[in-house]
């Protein structure tokens, strides 16, 4: 007498490895020892169960109990067994028909009354229930979350009290029914839900900034904008998850998941329905950033995957947090090391900052009001100046829109996300057939092949390289917008137009000096004549 086996599910990661519950119940002196949970957890654990027993009017016998928790060197957080472990002491004790128990999982959290309270990672929990053939039983709150995987039969119950009563088959609780084809990701207009993101053509004027979002989209290059506060940076920024290609399926899915294990999905944003849009603030740790926590929780950087991250008033950022950031958005994951474990969470979002030009956030305006010393502003640009801006390709400064402009509803360069979008879903295609893969990751080895510039635009990049003393880093930068150029232009080869473009975002911020400013606007201007007169892009 006296011994079950309950199927559970821990989480590592993005995954929900299987644990087994198995508890003894023998002669010998009345007492519950839980063997696979760290000391302070399981204990906690007992008295909640213990509790919960009581409360719902359940009572085991005086013997000794031993519930083992294996595999024992899985990650486990406690809480999660609460319900698993209740239900494998009532079924070790008779009150529960061990045969229920075969082709079930179950995960919840028990409240001292007997409810059952909702826990993280239910998704991965119930996609691989679904793939071990076996249904899952979790707290109503997690039942929505967990219906979404594929082929899953997830059934969400209140109490412990009910989860018993459908196990020995005194009533049924229904299955969750998974959610509606109509609520599907790509449903129209998706990525342009409201409230979120904002659409292209509420943004007045901004030529160069939309236009940059638009390379942005294309090439999943990553992107400064660099203006007064108000001339729409945070703004176009949002724009941005509506000209990326619609969510397709796998992504909307891999996200849920990151973030039902952030949270209850529902706290967390709920199903992915459009790309994400993350702003951390500056302040943020490192932790927030990353992720982290002695059981790993994704951060920021995981919850924007498939999406944008925008990292406003970017001098303001702790260096440390930035450097952090520079690694997981390189190999596009976070990969979090524990005494007992290692763990990784996606996080290969697109990469958008902003901030002022000088401390005061006026330096260039033509009102002239920026009285920022000279000093002083470079001081403040050189904060960002660092590995960071390594992964940004595209370097756009902004002025104030004109208040007659902000009023003027309609007119030219009025474009829809939806049409732009178009655009870069386009362009994303020829990258991939190409390459598998967007221009922003290209190697630098690969440039020199995929790049195919014509001798002109060579030449026009050679030229300023050596004007504007540009880095390797810097035309290896050049080169893979310039691509991305030509694949929103539908063309094979880079030529002139795209190469004098792309120049151009490298053009780094609205420079405090008036001669450097002359300087680079020369030269913008040379590459223009040399570019065949290629339409100003602003
Ligand atoms: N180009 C623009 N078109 C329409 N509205 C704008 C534009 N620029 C700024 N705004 C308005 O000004 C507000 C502030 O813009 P915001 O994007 O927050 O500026 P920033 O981030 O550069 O400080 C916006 O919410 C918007 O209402
Ligand atoms: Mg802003």
């Amino acid at each position: 007498m006296g011994l079950a086996l309950v199927h559970t599910r821990a989480r590592s990661g993005m995954r929900a490895p299987d644990v087994r519950v198995e508890v003894f119940m023998t002669g010998g002196l009345p007492q519950v020892t839980i063997a696979g949970l760290a000391g302070t957890v399981a204990r906690e654990s007992r008295d909640r169960i213990r509790a919960a027993l009581q409360a719902s009017q359940f009572e085991l016998p005086s013997k000794r109990i031993t519930v083992n928790l294996a595999p024992a060197e899985l990650p486990k957080d406690g809480a999660r067994f609460d319900l698993p472990m209740a239900v494998g002491l009532l079924a070790a004790a008779g009150q529960i028909p061990l045969q229920a128990l075969r082709d079930i999982e179950l995960l919840g959290e028990l409240s001292l009354s007997g409810a059952l309270r909702g826990v993280s990672g239910a998704l991965p929990a119930a996609i691989a229930a679904a793939a071990a053939g076996r249904s899952l039983i979790v707290p109503e709150d997690n039942a929505l979350d967990a219906a979404q995987a594929r082929g899953a039969v997830v059934i969400g119950a209140r109490t412990l009290a009910q989860v018993v009563a459908h196990l020995r088959g005194e009533c049924v609780l229904p299955a969750t029914a998974a959610p509606a084809q109509d609520d599907a990701p790509n449903s129209h207009r998706a990525n342009l839900a409201p409230g979120t993101n904002t659409n292209l053509a509420d943004v007045m004027g901004q030529a160069l900034g939309k236009r940059a979002l638009e390379v942005a989209a294309a090439g999943a290059h990553g992107l400064r904008f660099i203006g007064p506060p108000g001339c729409g940076k945070t703004m176009l920024a949002r724009c941005l998850p509506g000209l990326m290609p619609p969510l397709t399926e796998g992504e909307a899915l891999e996200l849920a998941v990151i973030r039902s294990l952030a949270a209850p999905l529902r706290e967390a944003g709920g199903w992915p329905r459009a790309r994400p849009f993350r702003s951390p603030v500056h302040g943020a740790s490192a932790v927030a950033l990353i992720g982290g926590g002695s059981i790993p929780r994704p951060g920021e950087l995981s919850l924007a995957h498939h999406g944008v991250l925008f990292l406003d008033e970017l001098p303001e950022w702790d260096r440390r947090s930035l450097e952090a950031l520079r690694e997981p958005l390189e190999s596009g994951e976070v990969h979090i090391a524990r005494a007992a474990m290692h763990v990784e969470f996606p996080a290969r979002p697109l990469l958008v900052t902003a901030m002022n030009p000088c401390p005061c956030g006026w330096a260039g305006d033509p009102s002239g009001r920026c009285d920022c010393p000279t000093d002083a502003i470079a001081r403040y640009q050189s904060r960002v100046s660092g590995p960071l801006l390594d992964r940004i390709d595209l370097h756009v400064a902004l002025v104030r829109v004109p208040a007659a402009e902000l009023m003027r509803r309609e007119g030219p360069g009025g474009e829809s996300s939806l049409i732009v979008r178009s655009r870069v879903v386009a362009a994303r295609e020829r990258q991939q057939q190409r390459q598998g893969k967007p221009n922003a990751q290209l190697a630098p080895s690969e440039l020199e092949a995929i790049v195919a510039a014509t001798p002109a635009a060579s030449l026009i990049l050679e030229r300023a390289a050596e004007r504007l003393a540009l880095s390797a880093r810097a035309v290896h930068r050049v080169l893979r917008v310039a691509r991305t150029l030509a694949d929103l232009a539908g063309e094979a080869t880079v030529d002139t137009p795209q190469m004098a473009e792309a120049i151009q975002f490298r053009a780094t911020s609205i420079d405090a000096n008036p001669l450097t400013q002359a300087r680079l606007r020369a030269s913008t201007l040379a590459e223009h004549a040399i570019g065949h007169g290629v339409a100003a892009a602003h």
